[in-house]
This record gives structure tokens, sequence and C-alpha cells, in this order.
């Protein structure tokens, strides 16, 4: 079996956040997927050890951030290799807050949408979280940064928690990218 075949696999660049009461939280993720068109729902997969995963099991609501191609990867490192347990993410970040409570980063994004969770698939390190969309808007005009964009123009790394982590993967990561991932 070569693991290379699941480069092959195309996804976008999000900030997936949330909220526990007044403290709010996001992270970096690629697996983002748009499952039915009537209702409108989202599929997002999530590390059960990541704050962002406590938080939309705490309020069964979650955001997405559509990140543009510019997006630096001192904020991808930010937000994708950091845990808000050791840091607040949102110190320095612009954002905004929705009616339900629910954060939306703005940075670096050119849409959002929010979700409110309406099924929980316990996949074994993550969980599959399908939300039903209940609001978005389009923040600025730019270009959706892509997973591919990342890695090869950008040269990011992916950290062992993201579900598409590769063992020992053969991909060249630029130094910017090495720093993200001490
Ligand atoms: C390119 C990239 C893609 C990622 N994709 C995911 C993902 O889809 N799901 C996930 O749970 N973590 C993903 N991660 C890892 C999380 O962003 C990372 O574990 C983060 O530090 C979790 O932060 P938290 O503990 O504050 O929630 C990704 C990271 C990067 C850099």
């Amino acid at each position: 079996m070569d693991p290379n075949v699941l480069h092959n696999i195309s996804y976008g660049m999000f900030i997936v956040a949330s909220n526990k009461d007044n403290a709010f939280n996001g992270q970096i993720a690629n697996t983002v997927f748009q499952i039915t068109s009537a209702p409108v729902t989202v599929a997002i997969s999530i590390n059960n050890k990541n704050l962002t995963y406590e938080y939309i099991k705490d309020s069964k609501h979650f955001s997405v951030s559509i990140l543009e191609e510019d997006a630096p990867l001192t904020f991808i490192g930010k937000f994708g290799f950091k845990s808000g347990r050791q840091e607040d993410k949102f110190k320095d970040a612009n954002f905004k807050v929705l009616s339900s409570g629910c954060p939306v980063i703005t940075d670096y994004s050119i849409a959002y949408l929010k979700a409110d969770v309406i099924k929980s698939i316990d996949c074994l390190t993550h969980t599959l979280f399908l939300g039903c969309m209940k609001d978005g808007g389009i923040l600025k005009e730019g270009k959706p940064m892509t997973y591919d964009y990342y890695h090869n123009v950008k040269k990011g790394a992916t950290p062992p928690k993201a579900p598409t982590f590769i063992r020992g993967e053969s991909r060249k990561i630029r130094p910017a990218g090495r720093e993200a991932l001490k």
C-alpha cells in the first residue's frame, strides 16, 4: 500500500472555532466538507484530544473560516501547531462573535459559516461532527487556499493530530514549516 496515494485527495484550509461559555478557541482543519444541500450540512473531523473538540462538544456548534492563499505560515502555525491549552490563540486575532456566542476568525479569511451539530460519529482518534449550516457570509474577495497549495507552494507541514497526517511522508518542508512543527 502506498500512502502517497492520499496526497492526491483535495481539501481546503480552514479554521474551525467554537466556544465554551465566554472562552473561545479555534484550530486549523483541512477536513471540512459539504455533505448535503437541502438542508446545507457540513462535516468536520476533529481530534478528540484537541481543545476545539471539547468546545464543540460543549456548545454543540462551530464556525468554519475559509482561509485565503495569502494566509502566512506563522498564522497557520499558531492555529495548527499550538493548542489553546498552552496559549490564548484569540488574543491577537481579529474575530467576531455571532449572536449564538460562536466565534468566527476573520483574519486571512474570505468567507465563513456557522453550523449546529446534528450528529457526532466516533472515529477512534477523531470525531466526525455533522453540522447544519445556520449562518454564514462573505468577508472579502480572495482565492481560497487549498491543502495542495499549502504543501506544495507554501511548503507547510501537517502535524500528527491532523486526520490526513502520513507517517514518514516524503514531501519537502520549508524551514518555516519545520519551525511550526516544533
Ligand atoms: C495543515 C493542517 C491541517 C490540519 N487538519 C486538522 C483536521 O482536519 N482535524 C484536526 O483535528 N486537526 C487538524 N490539524 C491539527 C490541529 O490544528 C492542531 O492539533 C491544533 O493544535 C489543535 O488545537 P486546539 O488544541 O487548540 O484545538 C491540522 C493542522 C494543520 C497544520
